[in-house]
């Protein structure tokens, strides 16, 4: 019985998640800060301040240079995401957007960035989104659940009618802690409490999403 689908943004339907990496990157080595790919697995979907907080670690910063740090990285970020265009959505997202409006699906974005405005109309997706949940919406970031409930809402639909898209751990146990379903794209170790794990959407259809949702069901 669903009638909703709710996307992430960064690392599902485009590939933001990288750009977020590279700018943390810089910022860390300009302040000889230890990080790397393997340390930003840890920050997959979190917020910007906590983001931070987990590359500072014990180092005492003021407040006043934590946010002197959060504005750079997203400058840093700003840059990246200026030369974005539609062929930066990532291989089926299309295809599968176009088919879920065909199909009567609502269709949500729900990300905790406050730059998703500005993504989701580089990437040229606005008229096929009926609402957009962003990094102003709600005040307790995932894995809490608050983000995907404001979605819903939007959509007029509960929960349990909703399925949810995620790339990162923190963003599929909000997805749980909704009580909504959950598809979890990418690797297994990353997203595997998902109902069901999809390495990405090339491919994918909604009929194919459902059957697979169906067999967990069974
Ligand atoms: C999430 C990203 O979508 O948004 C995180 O996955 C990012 O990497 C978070 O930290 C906040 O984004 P922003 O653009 O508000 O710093
Ligand atoms: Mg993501």
């Amino acid at each position: 019985n669903l009638r909703g689908a709710i996307f992430d943004l960064d690392g599902v339907l485009t590939d933001t998640a990288e750009y977020h990496y590279r700018a943390w990157q810089r910022l860390a080595d300009e302040e000889e800060l230890p990080f790397d790919r393997q340390a930003n697995e840890a920050l997959r979907g979190i917020s910007r301040r906590e983001s931070l907080l987990k590359i500072v670690g014990d180092r005492t910063y003021s407040a006043a240079q934590l946010e002197e740090m959060m504005e750079r990285k997203n400058r840093y970020y700003q840059e990246f995401i200026e030369s974005m265009s539609p062929s930066d959505l990532l291989p089926g997202v299309r295809s599968l957007l176009t088919e879920l409006r065909q199909q009567q699906i609502k269709i949500a974005i729900a990300s905790a960035s406050k730059n998703a405005r500005t993504v989701i109309e580089k990437l040229n997706i606005t008229e096929l989104v009926d609402a957009i949940a962003d990094g102003y919406s709600v005040e307790r970031p995932k894995p809490a659940p608050d983000l995907f409930l404001y979605a819903a809402n939007q959509l007029k639909l509960p929960p349990a009618a909703c399925v949810v898209f995620e790339d990162a751990t923190a963003g599929i146990e909000a997805a749980l802690a909704a009580g909504m379903w959950s598809v979890g794209l990418g690797p297994v170790e990353r997203v595997g409490n998902a109902h069901v794990v999809l390495p990405n959407f090339a491919d994918i259809t909604w009929a194919g999403i459902l059957s697979k949702l169906n067999q967990h069901l069974s």
